[in-house]
């Protein structure tokens, strides 16, 4: 069976999380698709060019151990912007989207282009200031040295570009239902996409 979950939001709103706790709890797989732009991102970053590079990319590209930092995720909302890059990513994440057994797909533009027909479109998001505090308080522990205004910075940096591109920009589709983790624990937030999935599954 196929069934389709498009999980979209922006940077550090808890998308990462509650998809993967969604995919665990209904057994479906989980395409985290950041990590393909953030691959070409890395690439451009060696010199290559981002629409060669989002055409060639492999399965190492996206198994390289830089693929969270601020200068690769600042990269990827760079190259994301580019018509090129998204269109030669469409098919793979399609596919993906609708593999037998079911698929959580966390992105930006998942619920609007990619799958729109999805059984499930979830937005998940919260403000500026707590999305920054969470991904500073990550980033610190992995001994970043960035400071809570620099990640602040960095997520209002890459949300203007992400909600402010011409092609596929992000925002929740007509039909999309919101949660917005500001205030919400990480049980309660992965309880409501558990519970808003099962009410659709039947
Ligand atoms: O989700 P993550 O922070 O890993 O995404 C990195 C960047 O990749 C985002 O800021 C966005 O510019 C881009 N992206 C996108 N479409 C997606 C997923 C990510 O444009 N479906």
């Amino acid at each position: 069976m196929a069934f389709t979950i498009a999980i979209d939001g922006p940077a550090a709103a808890g998308k990462g999380t509650i998809s993967k706790a969604v995919s665990e709890h209904f057994g479906f797989g989980h395409l985290d698709t950041g990590l393909l732009y953030r691959a070409v991102g890395a690439r451009m970053l060696d010199g290559a060019e981002p629409v060669s590079a989002a055409e060639t990319l492999e399965v190492v590209d996206l198994e390289r151990d830089d693929l969270r930092t601020v200068a690769v995720a600042q990269a990827a909302s760079k190259v994301a912007v580019i018509a090129g890059v998204r269109a030669a990513l469409v098919d793979f994440q399609r596919a993906f989207a609708r593999r037998a057994g079911g698929a959580v797909m966390d992105g930006r533009d998942i619920g609007t282009v990619i799958c729109p027909e999805a059984e499930v479109k979830l937005f998940v998001t919260a403000s500026a200031e707590v999305r920054a505090r969470r991904r500073f308080l990550e980033l610190t522990a992995k001994g970043s040295v960035l400071t809570l205004d620099e990640v602040l910075a960095d997520v209002r940096a890459r949300d203007e570009r992400d909600m402010t591109r011409a092609e596929a920009p992000l925002k929740p589709a007509d039909d999309a239902i919101l949660i917005d983790t500001s205030t919400l624990s990480i049980d309660d937030a992965v309880a409501r996409a558990i519970a808003e999935v099962t009410a659709r599954l039947g």
